[in-house]
């Protein structure tokens, strides 16, 4: 081979494994790159801020459901305001987290560790906690009174935190908080709503009051307003993408060590804009969204997917991504579908149908009975089995809550009247029928024919 070609293969299997690299870095770190929720990260940015430049001390709460992004939000934060030096030299940050710190020794204990005092406090003994503290505290004032070191608290499921004796943490650095005597921030996450309602009353009483709200799916800061879906597309292309000469220096400098070449991301961009316009492409991004939205999820099937890059393998097939899916789209109804009885199976299949026709209008044992004796008498290869042993496949399927009662089961409606909703999507019971083994070729035939 010439030695050209060979730099040229050397230049291309390089740009694939920092490919790989930098894509890794930038599905795992979501921190670097928070998306929406603008005003809210704005807000959180000037406690945190104001705290350290001007010495005043703040405490909030951050609320929001799980996976709406919150833990993301303040390290994004922290990562940010990390990156200008007065902020770094000056501001000490401690991070406790509700599932690690269970009681208030323990977090005390590592508040000083993450403050770095564990050497003055060594033999010190203290009569209380909030002795403690405020000797912590202490330890942080440069002789001038007025020139203390400012401190970030970050207390994840901060509602943990209130089961812990007295509250005493939770009081001491409200307290200090509210007295300013030192500059400090407190900012608790949390994921319960009614997080206010779980401090006690002299907690509460020395506590901002400012709360701040995540909910999901808030895309409104974003320009033009998109569908969930939609989003999620957007996040597909840009998390796949690589730095093309527009931002590559503001990229240089998050990851030093990842220079992609600028023609070589280029190309690469385009290519991942083309999967966002390749049918089985979206149409398994789809799927996968309806079973799970959680971002986490997503990241880590992007990340799965990115890491079968290698000089051997230079290019993300649809395929790999389809691959990927499979360890994340487990689908538990499908699961809980494998192990039905043929029969049940067939109940299934009739129950998809009279939904199909009836536009997912609610059934009754009698509709499905009927369609599924008219399968078994076309078909003589399938066994005829009594009424009462298909009402009562009929009712396991129930149980399996695959079938939801609709209206007040109390009546007196016989049960082979009482009407329910189908909760499987067609495209799920067509799945289930393909992973089924050993399902006779009749039925998976019936299964697949259009009405
Ligand atoms: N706005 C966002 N920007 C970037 N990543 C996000 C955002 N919202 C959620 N995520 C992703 O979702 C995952 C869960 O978010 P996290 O901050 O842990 O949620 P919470 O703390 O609210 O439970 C994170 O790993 C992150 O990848
Ligand atoms: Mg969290």
């Amino acid at each position: 081979m010439s030695k050209k070609k060979n730099m040229a293969i050397d230049f291309q299997d390089n740009m694939i494994l920092l490919t790989r690299k930098y894509l890794k870095r930038k599905i795992m770190c979501p921190e670097t790159k928070f998306r929406h929720h603008v005003n809210e990260r704005l807000h959180v940015m000037n406690l945190v801020k104001r705290t350290v430049e001007i010495g005043e001390s703040n405490s909030v709460l951050l609320v929001g459901p799980r996976g709406s992004g919150k833990t993301t939000l303040v390290n994004s934060v922290l990562k940010e305001l990390s990156a200008l030096k007065s902020f770094k030299d000056n501001a000490i940050i401690v991070n406790l987290h509700g599932l690690v710190h269970t009681d208030d020794r323990l977090a005390l204990k590592d508040l000083t560790r993450q403050m770095q005092l564990e050497n003055v406090v060594e033999d010190k003994v203290f009569g209380t906690f909030a002795e403690n503290l405020s000797f912590l505290l202490d330890c942080l004032k440069s002789g001038d009174k007025h020139r203390s070191k400012p401190v970030i608290f970050i207390l994840d499921e901060f509602d943990l935190f209130c089961e812990h004796h007295n509250q005493t943490l939770l009081y001491n650095l409200f307290d200090v908080a509210q007295s300013a005597q030192v500059p400090i921030c407190v900012v608790g996450i949390s994921c319960r709503l009614d997080v206010m309602e779980l401090l006690e009353k002299r907690v509460k009483s020395r506590f901002s009051h400012r709360q701040i709200f995540l909910f999901p799916g808030d895309t409104s800061s974003s320009e033009q307003p998109m569908s969930a879906f939609d989003d999620r597309l957007e996040l597909f292309r840009d998390l796949l993408s690589l730095p093309d000469d527009e931002n590559v220096n503001k990229v240089e400098q998050q990851y030093d060590d990842c220079t992609i070449d600028p023609q070589f991301g280029s190309m690469w961009n385009d290519y991942i804009k083309s999967l966002t316009t390749n049918v089985t492409m979206v149409n398994l991004l789809k799927r996968m969204y309806h079973i799970d939205v959680s971002e986490r999820s997503f990241r880590n099937f992007l990340a799965v997917a990115v890491s079968t890059l290698s000089e051997k393998h230079q290019k993300l097939e649809v395929n790999d991504f389809v691959e990927a899916s499979k360890i994340f789209s487990q689908d538990d109804k499908l699961l809980i579908l494998e192990g039905l009885s043929i029969l049940e199976m067939c109940l299934i299949i009739a129950m998809k149908q009279e939904t199909e026709i009836y536009d997912g209008e609610p059934l009754n044992f009698e509709a499905i009975y009927n369609r599924y004796m008219k399968f078994a008498n076309q078909n003589s290869s399938v066994q005829s089995v009594q009424k009462p042993v298909i009402m009562k496949a009929f009712e396991h399927i129930k149980n399996l809550e695959i079938l939801l009662p609709i209206g007040n089961t109390n009546t007196k409606f016989e049960k082979e009247y009482q009407y329910y909703k189908f909760t499987l999507t067609s495209q799920q019971v067509i799945e289930a029928v393909k992973n089924y083994s050993g399902l006779p070729t009749e039925v998976s035939q019936w299964a697949s024919s259009s009405i």
